[in-house]
């Protein structure tokens, strides 16, 4: 499975301690997701049934919008 995802931020973003969890980690989010990135927030919960072989798209790349699979992801210029 693959997913796309739309990321508007352009620069990085510096965690510190205060980013921790009560377990003393910090989960950042990769599965592109999360309302509180870059930190993970539970919502990559939503693609545990994402099939293998098919790409995704998420309405507002929320997990709670809706999920769509999509033939295939192309640039513009293709
Ligand atoms: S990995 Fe993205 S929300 Fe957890």
């Amino acid at each position: 499975m693959a997913r796309e995802v739309t990321h508007e931020e352009r620069g990085p973003a510096i965690l510190d301690e205060s980013d921790m969890g009560d377990d003393g980690k910090i989960y950042v989010c990769r599965c592109g997701l999360s309302d509180s990135k870059p930190l993970c927030d539970g919502s990559h919960n939503a693609t545990a049934d994402e099939a293998d072989g098919v790409v995704y798209k998420y309405a507002n790349d929320e997990a709670d919008g809706e999920r769509r699979a999509v033939d295939e992801i192309a640039d513009e210029d293709e």
